[in-house]
Order: C-alpha cells, then sequence, then structure tokens
C-alpha cells in the first residue's frame, strides 16, 4: 500500500517533521524560513490526502478547489480564521486546530507583554546596549506597578481564563467580558462586566476572544476613549480586533499610556505609527512559540490526520 500523501505549508519542529517522514509520503520537504508561493500551495493542495496548514496560510475556497483528494486540513493553530470552513465542509474536508496545548504559551506572553510595557523593559534594555546609561537615578525610566491593580479581560475562554489565574499572583483584581459566565475558581474572585466597564475600570486590558465578524475592530476609537489614560492594552489574540489606525492616535496622544502587541492587522506589516513609539512592544506573532507547545501542537496535527485518514473522527474538528 503507498504511503498517504501530506502536504504541510512550513517546517515543523524536528520531533514532528521525522514522524510525518516515517508515516506519510510529503508532497515537498519544506525548507525553513520558506514561505510557499501560491502555486506552491496549489500544488500541494492538489496532490495531498491531508494538509498541515499555517494561521499565516490564507486557505481559500479557489485554493481548495484544487485539493482534489484532500480529506482533512489539520491547522496547526488554536484560531481557523485563515481557513474558508464553509468551502471547507461544502468539498468534505475536516478541518482541525491545536486547543488547550497552547494555552499556557500564550497566556505567559501576554504576561510578557504586561510586564514589558508596565515595567520599560525593551526600552531599557535598548538603553543599556546604546552604552550611554551612566548608572542607578531616581527619575529613571519610571514604569508602573502591576500588583493591586485591576486587571480587564475581553474573552473569558482557556487562554483568557489562564492570564486571569496568574493575576492572583500580582494580587490583581479581574474583570472580564464574555459571552458567557464563567465559574471563578477556588482562591479567585472574577467579575463579569459589560466591555465599556471593564475598559473603563481596568489598568491592563488583554484580548483574548477569537477573530469573527463580531470582534473585527472590536476595540476601535470608541472604546479606546473609554480606557484610562495610564491604562495598557494587551492583544496577543488577532490583529483585526483592534483598530490600529484608532490605537496609533490614542497612544500618540495620550488616550491610553500603552500598548503590547503580538499581532497585527494585516500581519506581517505593521502599521508605521507603531514603529517609533517608545510606549509599545512589538513581537512577532509568538504567542505559541515555545518549543514544547509547539511540538504539542504538531502532535495534534499528526493525531488527527492519523483518525481522519483511518476512517474515525477527527478528535478536534471545528468543523
Ligand atoms: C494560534 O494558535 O491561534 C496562536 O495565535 C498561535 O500563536
Amino acid at each position: 500500500m503507498p504511503l498517504p500523501t501530506v502536504y504541510v505549508t512550513r517546517l515543523l519542529p524536528a520531533p514532528i517533521m521525522a514522524a510525518l517522514r516515517e508515516r506519510y509520503r510529503l508532497v515537498t520537504e519544506p525548507a525553513d524560513g520558506a514561505i510557499p508561493t501560491s502555486d506552491e500551495l496549489r500544488t500541494g493542495f492538489a496532490e495531498a490526502d491531508a494538509v498541515i496548514c499555517m494561521l499565516s496560510d490564507s486557505i481559500n475556497a479557489d485554493l481548495l478547489s484544487h485539493a482534489m483528494k484532500l480529506k482533512i486540513l489539520a491547522n496547526y493553530a488554536v484560531g481557523y480564521n485563515n481557513i474558508d470552513l464553509a468551502a471547507a465542509k461544502a468539498r468534505g474536508i475536516v478541518v482541525t486546530n491545536t486547543p488547550d496545548v497552547l494555552t499556557d504559551a500564550t497566556a505567559d506572553l501576554a504576561w510578557a507583554l504586561m510586564l514589558s510595557v508596565a515595567r520599560r523593559v525593551v526600552e531599557g534594555d535598548r538603553w543599556v546596549r546604546t552604552g550611554t546609561w551612566r548608572g542607578w537615578a531616581p527619575t529613571q525610566l519610571l514604569g508602573a506597578d502591576l500588583a493591586g491593580k485591576t486587571l480587564g479581560i475581553i474573552g473569558m475562554g482557556r487562554i483568557g481564563q489562564a492570564v486571569a489565574q496568574r493575576a492572583q499572583g500580582f494580587r490583581m483584581r479581574v474583570l472580564y467580558e464574555s459571552r458567557r459566565s464563567v465559574a471563578s475558581p477556588p482562591g479567585f474572585s472574577w467579575e463579569r462586566r459589560p466591555l465599556d466597564e471593564v475598559l473603563a475600570e481596568a489598568d491592563f486590558v488583554s484580548l483574548h476572544v477569537p477573530l469573527t465578524e463580531s470582534t473585527r475592530h472590536l476595540i476601535g476609537a470608541r472604546e479606546l476613549s473609554r480606557m484610562k489614560p495610564t491604562a495598557i492594552l494587551i492583544n496577543t489574540a488577532r490583529g483585526p480586533v483592534v483598530d490600529e489606525e484608532a490605537l496609533v492616535v490614542a497612544l500618540k496622544t495620550g488616550i491610553i499610556a500603552g500598548a503590547g502587541l503580538d499581532v497585527y492587522e494585516q500581519e506581517p506589516l505593521v502599521h508605521p505609527g507603531l514603529i517609533g513609539l517608545p510606549n509599545v512592544v512589538l513581537l512577532p506573532h509568538l504567542g505559541s512559540a515555545t518549543l514544547e507547545t509547539r511540538i504539542r501542537m504538531g502532535k495534534i496535527c499528526l493525531d488527527n490526520i492519523e483518525a481522519v485518514l483511518n476512517g474515525r473522527p477527527a478528535p478536534n474538528q471545528v468543523s
């Protein structure tokens, strides 16, 4: 029996590539850092029984029309806004994602951004490297405390809750806005509030909603103007949840104090207005970027592919 064919659009961590090579025929060997062209994507989709695709691959109806024998599209991400689910469904292609395994890594990164912006970590690092730092001074790079402040979480799913749990170590009050109410774990007291109240009361606002038509530009000029002038906005969810143009204005004019961003409206492009601002920390979409997490995400893709190619239900089907 010939091995089933898998197309993986980007190089994955070594143990996952090794397992793929052992179990399947690969359409092509992805090179490190190489971004597939439209032609390469079409060829890969045309040949594959299973595809592992990335959040940066736009999987639209046109691309899927080339998928003559594709049975499963395993998205190497928890968010799947990059995939036209209706088009996949129409062709009988199962779509899966990688929930749970990246919750902690993404929550940690939201905290890394909160701490970096509040304590001006990146500014300090840049200054030391210039060789112009002349030693400790009482008014140097003064930031903001986190302890005892209010954390506002927009979207209280798995990642939002993991961010909220970490707030207890900082003795922070947690307010959240979410479609459904979430029971606070023992020892925690999370308060569900309408969006405007969370925005008005929080010192830190962290976004954890998926990108859908109703969350696109959820945070725009009106919402930013509801926030405190001392507040810091954190986005590790999806770029288009924030109106970047409005955010640049808010950061430049002191409507809010700072922002920590891991995601952008037009990745990999970053709004030029953000680049020169000292009160913003900008990361290149690192939410799930730990070796352990990326290996776990790969294993989930492998499990889903194996299930579907063997006629079993996919454990992580989203469609
Ligand atoms: C995801 O999986 O959706 C994350 O954004 C990856 O970092």
